[in-house]
């Protein structure tokens, strides 16, 4: 039996999780597939009725209580600081450890790519974002806040610790996919105590797979040659600052923030899966959000709970609904949020290939 703690959370994040979780429902019917699921209560509405952003008795149950969270996403315009994104959302990333945020930008429809095809069509970019350091670290503040002489400090934090993990993490990625080339992405030229860091831990943990073609990068080169040259680029390991930023980059070049699912892991331990998207104040409770990257989380969620077959159908399912032209506004498309998620759960109950597992392999 697999426990996941749904968190829908603000804006377009409970429309598009109520589609993720229509999936998990036709997903549930399977004999091989034991799934169970509860909604939790987090975002900016429990935070206004209560002040209570997420507390330790939360951060306990959603640790022990379950094997993955699945979580829509968070930021409220009435919540102008969005302390509660940040206490909730970093919060999970930081105290559960998930160190690893992989964030895949693959084109699965080549009129999705705005760059020219082929190259553009092309794209299979995987990231791996350091998610717990950096620049993201909570590190420094602010002194004589609102006058002239105000001094603000935002620290950029990287140990050797955190860097080896993530930088590790890509390699075995990488070599799981054959030997493909890893990308390492830094700023060494302008802030050199960190990229010195990165890159000899770079070099040390490529000596254990040599088999795989590697590559440093400036981040600012990196935005640009991935417009350059979509299809060049395969796995790329960055800090938490540059993997937040190419990742919404490598998002629109491959179909766009309604298509990009992401995971953040502690292998071995703890997994949350969220779009890659937040909570889209501009188009909430109009019914027009992309569900796809939501129940592209299914998918991944289900790989990580060890059901990758199950997993394989959900991405065959969105495929199917792209090669037919379902889609919401961002795709071009006329469907509703619901219609689509409707769309995919009907396709996945009329999916043999799901249902005759047990007595085809
Ligand atoms: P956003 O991702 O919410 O929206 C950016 C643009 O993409 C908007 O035009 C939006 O309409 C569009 N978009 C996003 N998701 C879409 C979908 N599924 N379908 C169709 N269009 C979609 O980014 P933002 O506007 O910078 O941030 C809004 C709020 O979300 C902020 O409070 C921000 O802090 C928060 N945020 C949260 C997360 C998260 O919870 N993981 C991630 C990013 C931003
Ligand atoms: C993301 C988001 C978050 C981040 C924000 C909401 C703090 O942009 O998940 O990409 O920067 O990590
Ligand atoms: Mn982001």
């Amino acid at each position: 039996m697999a426990r996941i703690a749904v968190i829908p959370g603000d804006g377009i994040g409970p429309e598009v999780m109520g589609e993720a979780v229509r999936i998990l429902g036709v997903l549930s019917e399977h004999p091989e597939l034991d799934l169970e699921w509860e909604a939790w209560d987090l975002g900016a509405e429990r935070f206004l009725r209560s002040g209570v952003t997420i507390s330790d008795e939360d951060f306990h149950r959603l640790a022990e209580d379950y094997d993955a969270i699945l979580l829509g996403a968070l930021g409220d315009p009435r919540v102008p600081g969005n302390e509660h994104a940040r206490d909730i959302l970093l919060g999970l990333r930081f105290r559960l450890d998930l160190y690893v945020n992989y964030r895949p930008c693959t084109v699965r429809h080549s009129r999705h790519s705005p760059l020219r095809s082929p190259l553009g069509a092309a794209m299979d970019v995987h990231i791996f974002r350091e998610n717990t350091e950096g620049s993201y670290a909570g590190v420094g503040g602010a002194i004589r806040q609102g006058t002239p002489d105000e001094v603000a400090i935002q620290e950029d934090v990287n140990t050797y610790k955190g860097v080896e993990r993530i930088v590790r993490a890509a390699f075995d990625f990488a070599r799981g996919r054959g030997g493909n080339r890893l990308t390492m992405v830094d700023k060494a030229n302008a802030m050199p105590a960190a990229g010195g860091l990165w890159r000899r831990v770079f070099q040390e943990v490529a000596q254990e797979f040599t088999e795989i073609d590697t590559e440093v990068m400036y981040v600012d080169a990196m935005a640009m040659d991935l417009v350059r040259r979509p299809d060049h680029h395969q796995v790329v390991v960055t800090s938490n600052l540059f993997g937040d930023i190419l990742s919404d980059l490598g998002a629109v070049l491959s179909g766009g923030l309604g298509m990009a699912a992401s995971a953040n892991v502690h292998p071995g331990r703890h997994a949350l899966f969220e779009p890659v998207h937040g909570s889209a104040p501009d188009i909430a409770g109009q019914g027009a959000a992309n569900p796809m990257a939501a129940i592209l989380c299914v998918a991944l969620l289900l790989e990580h709970l060890g059901w990758r077959w199950a997993g394989a159908r959900v991405e065959a399912a969105v495929q199917a609904a792209l090669e037919e032209d379902v889609g919401t506004p961002d795709l071009g498309g006329d469907a509703s949020t619901g219609q689509v998620g409707l769309w995919l759960a009907d396709h996945l109950r009329n999916d043999r290939n799901l249902w005759e597992r047990d007595t085809h392999g």
